[in-house]
């Protein structure tokens, strides 16, 4: 592992502008289920399943629900060293940006800072049908209704076939300008955060991806750590830290 965290500390020391992209995986130590991992079941349905316009259409209840368990489960949870040690990594290197495919406000939660949430708020309500949006509410039992049109609400998340926010698009093209891009606990299975990762391998710029499910091996210019972020990141900034004061 020696020889890892000295090469990433080596390429986050050397890099001026870093990206950062996390997925569920960097939840996972804080109790959250991934999405696609075997405990991502809810009364045995599949959160890919939920996470849809068309479920929300045919049955607003069970979906709302869903929201209502994530939420609970969210709420009880904290922030794990992973966040935290992104949000050293942060002070040490001021331009470090982060944009997370994640909607548990966990990043929020450790003090990040500015960063991009590209699926939404999962404690954001939004009107279907005006731009009313109400955000960090008591969660109450049934759906509730707009306070200025009387239209359902729905959870302020991106839902499977529906749109990126163009902010976040922007946010994304604009993370390709970095001179390396940390990936943190993500499948890579969902667009267009993972076509980030491509088109940095594909330029040959550094790449540093953390997840427990990869082998540990350099590829060029792609560094894969085989390992659980809460693990391998505050070692990580240790070492950079360590670099620093040399
Ligand atoms: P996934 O559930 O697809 O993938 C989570 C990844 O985290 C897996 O590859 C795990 O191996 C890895 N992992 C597990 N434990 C980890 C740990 N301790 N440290 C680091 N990695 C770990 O989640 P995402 O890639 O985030 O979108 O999924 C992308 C999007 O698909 C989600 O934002 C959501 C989802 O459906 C929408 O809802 C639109």
């Amino acid at each position: 592992m020696e020889k890892f965290l000295e090469i990433s500390a080596n390429w986050l020391l050397e890099s001026k502008k870093i990206g950062i992209l996390t997925g569920a995986g960097i939840s996972k130590e804080s109790g959250i289920p991934t999405f696609r991992g075997e405990d991502g079941l809810w009364k045995n349905y599949s959160a890919t399943e939920l996470a849809t316009p068309q479920a929300f259409q045919k049955n607003p209840t069970l979906v709302w629900e869903w929201y209502l368990w994530r939420r609970k489960l969210v709420k009880e949870k904290k922030p794990n060293a992973a966040h935290y040690a992104l949000v050293d990594l942060k002070n040490l290197k001021s331009q470090t940006e982060l944009i997370t495919q994640n909607v548990d406000g966990l990043h929020r939660r450790s003090g990040f800072g500015k960063h991009t949430e590209m699926h939404g708020y999962l404690f954001r309500d939004v009107c279907t049908n005006c731009t009313f949006i109400q955000e960090d509410i008591e969660s109450n039992e049934k759906i509730p209704h707009c306070p200025q049109c009387q239209a359902m609400m729905r959870p302020g998340v991106v839902w499977f076939g529906e749109m990126i926010p163009q902010k976040a698009l922007t946010h994304l093209q604009q993370m390709a300008e970095v001179d390396l891009l940390l990936v943190i606990g993500t499948s890579k299975t969902v667009y267009p955060a993972a076509g980030l990762v491509h088109y940095m391998q594909l330029n040959n710029k550094k790449v540093i991806e953390i997840n427990p499910e990869l082998s540990s091996q350099m590829i060029k210019n792609t560094l894969s750590l085989g390992f659980p972020a809460g693990e391998i990141l505050p070692k990580i900034i240790e070492k950079l830290k360590s670099l620093i004061k040399t």
